[in-house]
């Protein structure tokens, strides 16, 4: 029995080196293991619940796209779609809603992180955001979810709502689970924290050229002798050399000890292992972005394949819940 996989990345910029690593590897592998069916979608109406710019919307719902399939999502072996072109989410978000409290929901620490950074912005959709989630997940029955651990609290969401439906309502949701895969935690370039799109300087677009890589590594700040224990930039320096080239992890560890390491030389490694791995990426998506046709094309497909299988769940709810 194959199980169903389902995972999704915000619309809110370009794939950059934390997502290919932390999740889009992940994703890859998963696709091309026959245990599985694998879904995976651009979560571009979770990007309209905290404050954005319609045109960057448009532009990044695409992007991530484009991203997906320079990194090796192929269309003939998992289903691609952007998630606002499956309106059926949202209606099985709201049947879900009524089974949610808003207790529960305000007290969840990604909501509360984003009141913070928006207080003016606090609004229905923000607290909606892990019901929309789960019903990304449960639309499809997905049974595993690759996102990373910061996710947890929004599947045990996910997994509540489906023992209520299927307690109240007799419906056969699975609780989903989260889905540990390869590659994992991708340092941010302040040395501190994960890479990450809200904070500037932490990352590396797959976009970036050998300069501009070296340029941004260089910029990882590190304490200026080598030797004793290490500070968190290179740290993550060391992390990012295991991560792309394990090979000269131990020749650089020699020399840290040996409080001989010139960090230069560390972090144009790292740059140079860093281009090495998104040089083909680069390559493939100038291939795609030559060919809008074909990303229209896997982009209809995929919401065509994804839309029949939604409106399969939404029937038996409407009808579980009585609107039918
Ligand atoms: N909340 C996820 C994140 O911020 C994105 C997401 C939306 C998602 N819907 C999903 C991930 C469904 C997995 C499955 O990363």
């Amino acid at each position: 029995m194959t199980k169903r996989v389902l995972s999704g990345i915000r619309a809110t910029g370009s794939l950059h080196l934390g997502n290919y690593l932390g999740a889009v590897k992940g994703m890859l592998a998963l696709q091309d293991d026959p245990n599985y069916e694998t879904l995976y979608m651009v979560a571009d109406a979770h990007a309209i619940t905290t404050p954005y710019d319609v045109e960057n919307l448009r532009r990044f719902r695409r992007e991530v796209i484009v991203d997906y399939l320079a990194a090796g999502l192929d269309p003939e072996k998992s289903i691609i779609f952007c998630q606002a072109d499956i309106p059926e989410h949202f209606e099985l978000a709201f049947y879900f809603s009524s089974v949610t409290t808003v207790g529960k929901m305000q007290h969840l620490p990604t909501f509360k992180e984003k009141v913070k950074q928006y207080p003016e912005h606090v609004t229905l959709a923000l607290l909606n955001y892990p019901v929309l989630m789960s019903a990304d997940i449960l639309a499809y029955q997905a049974e595993l979810v690759p996102v990373g651990v910061d996710q947890e609290p929004h599947l045990e969401v996910a997994r509540e709502i489906a023992r209520r439906m299927n307690q109240d309502y007799g419906t056969n949701f699975p609780e989903p689970q989260r889905f540990v895969t390869p590659g994992g935690y991708v340092p941010s370039l302040t040395g501190e924290g994960k890479m990450s799109k809200s904070v500037a300087g932490s990352f590396i677009n797959l976009t970036d050229d050998l300069e501009t890589i070296r340029k941004k590594v260089r910029s990882v700040p590190t304490a200026t002798e080598s030797g004793g224990d290490m500070s968190p930039g290179v740290k993550s320096l060391f992390t990012f050399l295991e991560l792309l080239a394990p090979e000269k992890v131990e020749p650089f560890l020699v020399e840290y000890d040996a409080a001989l390491l010139k960090y230069v030389e560390l972090k144009d490694a790292v740059a140079t292992a860093i281009y090495k791995e998104i040089e083909p990426l680069q390559a493939k998506r100038a291939e795609i972005l030559a060919k809008p046709e074909y990303v229209d094309e896997v982009l209809r497909a995929g919401a065509s394949k994804a839309q029949a299988i939604a409106k399969a769940t939404n029937q038996d709810v409407r009808n579980k819940l009585g609107l039918k």
